[in-house]
């Protein structure tokens, strides 16, 4: 049987047919749709409401930045666009989605270079063609000259981009990103939003990118949902069509993450709390 990191990385959503033309990249560029979904857990005897209500899309090779206080359901939801957890009420319709988890899930006994070629291996392609491939962005991602250390001799961020590579050579239309930026010091983190720009750049994906950070969510999407907390409700669903790249102190960006922590009850205001959800014109 895989280890728990393998599955999560085999993780196929429900497959829906291909209603998108494919890119120029050559992958389909399929939607992410989740309409009125809700999720309690319920273990031992004891309820816990998740999400409850949560209808969210994204256009083809949108990047849709979730965020919300712990416990509202952001890991939770993107378990449901993957296809490990099934709704309780409502659907999630998606083209196959890979999950880059919120621990990185390296398997320590592997090298980097064979933990980044891990999916590729599970999809059943030869060990040296696997590895060529994912050497190939270790070089692109700074990465190179360390294909051989084990986890334990890498830094955070650069285990966060093994797993980044890992999760991208998966394959799969839509990327799942669970805080992969979490735990890095800021200059660490500014260096990896920019990097995941480029690499999206160059690789073109649907993402839904689960973070804590509001500014991170601004800076990079081009979609902002807020939830609130558990269970977790869209309390704001940002749509953000500032040209990129784009810098923190930009008016419209400091405007933007000021709106988006109001959602969350921490703006200046730090009472007002939205009670139902309120999807925003397109703000430029
Ligand atoms: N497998 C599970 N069994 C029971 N309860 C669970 C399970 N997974 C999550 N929960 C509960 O569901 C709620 C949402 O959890 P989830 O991990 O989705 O939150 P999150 O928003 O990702 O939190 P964080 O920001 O801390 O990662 C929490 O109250 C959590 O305790
Ligand atoms: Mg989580």
């Amino acid at each position: 049987m895989p280890a728990k990191g393998a599955q999560h990385v085999a993780a196929e959503a429900k497959i829906a047919e291909p209603a998108q033309p494919a890119a120029a990249s050559g992958y389909p560029r399929w939607t992410v749709e989740i309409d009125g979904v809700s999720r309690t857990y319920t273990d031992s005897g004891r309820s816990v409401p998740a999400l409850a209500a949560v209808s969210l899309h994204t256009e083809p090779g949108e990047l849709l930045a979730v965020v919300g206080p712990s416990g509202c359901g952001k890991t939770t939801l993107l378990e449901l666009i993957c296809g490990l957890q099934q709704p309780d009420t409502g659907a999630v319709r998606c083209a196959p989605a890979a999950l880059m988890p919120q621990r990185d899930l390296l398997l320590p006994w592997l090298t980097a270079v064979d933990n980044a070629a891990l999916a590729l291996r599970i999809g059943g392609v030869p060990r040296a063609r696997s590895r060529a491939r994912a050497a190939a962005l270790f070089a692109e991602l700074g990465l190179d000259g360390f294909e051989k250390a084990r986890p334990h001799e890498l830094s955070g961020g650069m285990r966060q981009r093994v797993a980044f590579v890992r999760t991208l050579l998966s394959g799969k239309p839509v990327l799942c990103l669970d805080e992969p930026f979490g735990a890095l010091d800021a200059i660490t983190r500014a260096e990896m939003q920019g990097w995941l720009q480029r690499a999206l750049q160059r690789e073109p994906r649907t993402v839904v990118l689960v973070t804590h950070d509001v500014e991170e969510a601004v800076l990079l999407a081009d979609r902002v949902a807020v939830l609130g907390a558990r269970p977790g409700r869209v309390r704001e669903d940002l749509h953000i069509e500032l040209p990129r790249p784009r810098a923190r102190t930009d008016a419209a960006v400091v405007a933007l993450r000021e709106r988006a922590l109001q959602a969350l009850g921490l703006g200046p205001a730090g009472s007002e709390r939205h009670a139902e959800p309120v999807a925003s014109e397109p703000l430029t």
